[in-house]
């Protein structure tokens, strides 16, 4: 007989840390992880994120992204943010808790950004690279559902950067 690994699951705002638990793989961003991604430079042993992800059962993967509240200098604390390897391939983001922004764009140079509070659910189209900014004073934490033959292209933002940052002005984000 097979033996199947303990799922199904549902996930809400409070039992998230349930999910971190049965995650396969465990990612933590830290500033020194992040150097060249903000306009500052953050400090070397700051957590700025976390990244939960399930065991890739079938097509679908679910990730867990714990986004710290902060900023490097005016800049909000954000994800490195990708593009997908397969570019046929999108995503699917649900916020459980705390306030924040996907920014968004395509190598044909269009952007777009949208604002994620708790049960948003926001849609990333294929060809759009995505990064999430956490504008709230709290943990931003959501899951984000997508193929599992999608993959990670990092490098791609790595040398270009995205074309639009969140920073605090007089006290409230912008998108510049
Ligand atoms: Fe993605």
């Amino acid at each position: 007989m097979t033996k199947v690994k303990e799922w199904p699951f549902g996930i809400t705002p409070d039992n998230y840390p349930e999910f971190m638990g049965r995650s396969s793989e465990h990612t933590t961003r830290k500033g020194k992880d992040m150097a060249g991604y903000f306009q500052g430079t953050p400090e070397p042993e700051k957590v700025i994120y976390e990244v939960y992800e399930a065991e890739t059962t079938g097509h679908i993967c679910m990730a867990l992204t714990i986004l710290k509240p902060g900023k490097v200098g005016k800049e909000y604390h954000m994800t490195k943010g990708h593009y997908h390897e397969d570019q046929e391939a999108g995503e699917i983001y649900v916020c459980l808790k705390g306030k924040g922004i996907i920014i968004m764009q395509t190598k044909d140079g269009l952007n777009g950004e949208i604002e994620l509070e708790p049960g948003a659910v926001a849609s990333i189209p294929p060809k759009w690279a995505h990064r999430t900014v956490n504008v709230g004073k709290k943990d931003f934490v959501m899951l984000a559902i997508y193929p599992a033959t999608s993959g990670h292209d990092y490098g791609s933002i790595e040398k270009s950067g995205f074309l639009k940052r969140v920073i605090e002005e007089k006290g409230k984000p912008r998108i510049f």
